[in-house]
């Protein structure tokens, strides 16, 4: 497909073969672009629930309603075609919509919002984890890496406040240190991670742009190309912990 062989390629360049899920996303897209700038061979595959316009490039993309666990399972099969996953990077992730308001106190608390912040912050990468984590290679670098938050950090809130999203990232971050256990049984090179980008330019922090100090706001390019050179520098003892983009260790 690509005039060379994938595992070819594997050998060569890490990662040869990648998923991104929430590739419609600002830090989602951007990886997307950062995988195919870094290494123009590699076998990559975007999913979104929404229609991702047609590119000039060769990423093939998905639409997947994330409910619909069957056509997961299909999107998941499409991917397995092209041979072993090298890496996985799930990018989807929610703070506000038109349902949603972070809290400030107890009484903003609503069963509704949480269930919306639970199922993009946390059920979704479990999805992601069981239906493409098996896609991961069974020897060798295979990493995974989901968009997590520094706020879902327990041991570094000080400030309260946004309870749904703190507590949504922080039941992802168990989700990942679960996931790591289990798959290090499959493959003990195996990487399952938590990654926090920063304070990104994005649809997801518009909102709360104006308290960021001067130079603390990224854009989506710059925080994904950290990203992936933090993934460059993690090994398997780093397994199931929760990274920033500056390399540094967010305390669970
Ligand atoms: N931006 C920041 O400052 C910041 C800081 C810390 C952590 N993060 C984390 O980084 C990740 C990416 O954020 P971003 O800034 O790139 O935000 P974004 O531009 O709003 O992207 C969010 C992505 O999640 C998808 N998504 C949200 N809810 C979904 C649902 N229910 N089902 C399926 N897909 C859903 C969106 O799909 P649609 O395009 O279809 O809406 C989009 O692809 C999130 O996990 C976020 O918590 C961001």
């Amino acid at each position: 497909m690509f005039g060379r062989s994938k595992e070819l390629c594997a050998l060569e360049e890490f990662p040869g073969h990648a998923v991104v899920i929430g590739s419609s996303g600002a830090i989602g897209s951007a990886f997307v672009k950062a995988l195919l700038e870094r290494n123009d061979t590699i076998s990559l595959h975007a999913v979104a629930r929404t229609d991702v316009a047609a590119d000039a490039t060769h990423a093939v993309h998905h639409k997947a309603d994330f409910r619909d666990e069957a056509l997961l399972q299909a999107v998941a099969e499409q991917i397995a075609a092209d041979g072993p996953v090298d890496m996985v990077l799930i990018a989807t992730g929610l703070l506000h919509d038109e349902l949603v308001r972070p809290e400030k106190a107890l009484r903003d608390i609503s069963a509704e919002a949480l269930e919306r912040l639970y199922f993009a912050n946390t059920i979704i990468p479990a999805l992601a984890l069981k239906h493409f984590g098996p896609l991961l290679r069974r020897e060798g670098r295979a990493v995974f890496a989901a968009l997590s938050a520094r706020v879902g950090s327990i041991g570094d809130n000080r400030l309260g406040g946004w309870y749904g999203y703190r507590a949504s990232k922080a039941a992802l971050n168990m989700i990942i240190r679960t996931a790591s256990i289990e798959l290090a049984r499959r493959n003990p090179q195996s990487v399952v991670v938590g990654l926090h980008p920063g304070t990104v330019d994005s649809k997801l922090s518009k909102p709360f742009q104006a308290a960021v100090k001067p130079g603390g706001l990224f854009s989506a390019d710059h925080a994904a190309g950290r990203l992936l050179d933090v993934i460059e520098g993690l090994t398997p003892e780093d397994t199931g912990r929760c990274f920033a983009w500056d390399g540094r260790r967010i305390p669970a």
